[in-house]
Formats: C-alpha cells, sequence, structure tokens
C-alpha cells in the first residue's frame, strides 16, 4: 500500500515534466532523478540554461571539429603537394645525373673509339712500315781491283737482306719509303798500295774512305752515315780508280745498313 502511495505522485510527476520536455536527453535527465518529486521553475529555467550552454558548446566544438578537419585537410595536402615537389625534384636530379652520365658514357664511347681508330691506325702504319735491314760482304775471291776506272762493288754474300732494299745483282740499294737511313761500309787490304771506297747517294759521293798500306802488314777503314732518302733514292759503294781491296772467308769488306724511321 505504501509502495503505491508513492509511486503514484512520482508517475504524474513524470507526466508533468515529460510534458514540458523539449529534448529526450533532458528527460533523461529528469527521468534519472527519480527521487525528486517536484522540480520547481527556477530548477527548470536553471536547466534550461545549462541546455543552452550544451548545445552552445557542442556547436563550438563541432565549429572546432569543422576547423581542426579543414586544418588537417590544409596540412594533409601541403605534406601531398611537398612530397610531390621532392618526387619531381628528385626525378629532375635523377633525369641530370642519367643524362649526365650518359653524356659520359658518350664521352668515353667517342674516345674509345678515337682510341681504337688510333690503334688501327698504329696498325696500319706499322704493317705498312717497310722493315729494311741489310748487311753483306764483297767476296770470297780475295783481291779486288785496282781498275783504270770507278767500278760499283756488287757485295755478293747476302748475310741479311731484309725488305729485299739491296740488289746483289747490280749493287745498288733502294730506299723503299723516304726517311732516315743508317749506312756502314768498312774495306781493308795488306797489299802495299792504295786502298779505299766511296759511298754514293744518288750521283753524289758522300764520303770517300781510303788508306795508302806502306809498312802494316793490313789496314782496313770504315765509316758510317745517316743519310734522308727520299723513296726511290739509291746508295752504292764504289771503288776508286787505282784502288784495290781484299775480301775472302772473314767478310773483311763489308756493307750494312737500315731504316732509322720513315718520314
Ligand atoms: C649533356 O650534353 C649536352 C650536349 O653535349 C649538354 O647540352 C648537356 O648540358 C649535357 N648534360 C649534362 C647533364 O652534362
Ligand atoms: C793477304 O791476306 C790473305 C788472307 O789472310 C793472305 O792469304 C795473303 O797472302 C795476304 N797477302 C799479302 C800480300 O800479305
Ligand atoms: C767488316 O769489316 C771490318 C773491316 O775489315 C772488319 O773489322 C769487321 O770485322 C767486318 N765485320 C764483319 C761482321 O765481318
Amino acid at each position: 500500500m505504501r509502495s503505491a502511495k508513492v509511486f503514484l505522485p512520482l508517475l504524474l510527476c513524470l507526466h508533468w515534466t515529460w510534458a514540458y520536455s523539449e529534448n529526450e536527453g533532458l528527460k533523461q535527465e529528469v527521468r534519472a532523478a527519480h527521487d525528486q518529486t517536484y522540480i520547481s521553475a527556477e530548477m527548470w529555467a536553471e536547466l534550461k540554461e545549462l541546455r543552452d550552454m550544451a548545445i552552445e558548446h557542442r556547436t563550438k566544438i563541432e565549429k572546432l571539429e569543422q576547423q581542426s578537419t579543414y586544418m588537417q585537410l590544409i596540412h594533409v595536402s601541403s605534406s601531398e603537394k611537398e612530397v610531390e615537389e621532392l618526387k619531381e625534384r628528385k626525378q629532375v636530379n635523377l633525369l641530370t645525373r642519367v643524362t649526365a652520365s650518359e653524356n659520359k658514357s658518350t664521352v668515353l664511347e667517342a674516345r674509345m673509339s678515337s682510341s681504337e681508330k688510333e690503334v688501327e691506325e698504329l696498325k696500319r702504319e706499322k704493317a705498312d712500315r717497310p722493315k729494311v735491314a741489310f748487311s753483306i760482304g764483297l767476296t770470297d775471291a780475295g783481291q779486288v781491283g785496282p781498275f783504270n776506272t770507278k767500278i760499283t762493288l756488287k757485295f755478293s754474300k747476302v748475310f741479311t737482306n731484309v725488305g729485299q732494299a739491296y740488289n746483289p745483282h747490280t749493287g745498288i740499294f733502294t730506299a723503299p719509303v723516304r726517311g732516315a737511313y743508317y749506312f756502314k761500309f768498312s774495306a781493308w787490304d795488306n797489299r802495299s798500295s792504295w786502298m779505299g771506297a766511296e759511298l754514293y747517294h744518288n750521283d753524289k759521293r758522300m764520303t770517300w774512305i781510303f788508306h795508302h798500306n806502306d809498312r802494316e802488314s793490313y789496314s782496313s777503314v770504315s765509316n758510317a752515315f745517316v743519310l734522308q732518302l727520299e723513296q726511290g733514292d739509291v746508295v752504292y759503294i764504289v771503288l776508286s780508280t787505282g784502288y784495290g781491296v781484299y775480301d775472302a772467308e772473314y767478310n773483311l769488306m763489308n756493307f750494312s745498313g737500315f731504316l732509322l724511321f720513315a718520314l
């Protein structure tokens, strides 16, 4: 019976409050206050004020949230922009580097091909460069001369004749290319008379080696020359008029020459 007495006014009160309530949240607050059987007008005013404040706060919070989202959005978009810029910069950098290394490799390739060309040229030059070297002895016959005219000595004992520039049948060396050539020749005799020989470049006598053998058992003379020859120039040894030489197994009368370098 007692509980029914309490329950009825509470029910009435709740009904009344529901009628005045404007929103569900407030109703619940009121409902939660189940031990209060009476709510004064002042309290209502206060509650309303509180509610308005809450609404106001919520609006502010929503605004702030919106702002924060916007800021975040701005931040994100600016970060994205930065990332994009970085990417672009990186790409440009990479491109520059790639171009530079491509340039480098182009330069290297050019250098390599020019080096290859040089090597080829050198090879060709080396292959084209005639090899000229000879060493020859005059004869095994012993005494040669004297004659009453100049004669071209035909050195018949060929020891070395690379390039076949010396012709033992004519006694004439012919330059296969323009260049500097080295020549050396020697004469020997053991007779008491004049001995010697002359070196000719084309029709010009370059040097003359000679000796009069008086009391010695033998005498020998020699000379050497570097001659600059044009292709086809000739060099040969001439026995002077009235001069004699001797050669046999020891090759005491000999003639050598080689190409120093082409010009
Ligand atoms: C690559 O070479 C070109 C032309 O030779 C030049 O214009 C360019 O600046 C070079 N690039 C770099 C990155 O060195
Ligand atoms: C000259 O030398 C050769 C070889 O040694 C010899 O046979 C000859 O008798 C020599 N002649 C003279 C005149 O000494
Ligand atoms: C060339 O002749 C000279 C002079 O007679 C002589 O001394 C020399 O030994 C000779 N050279 C050779 C390689 O026989």
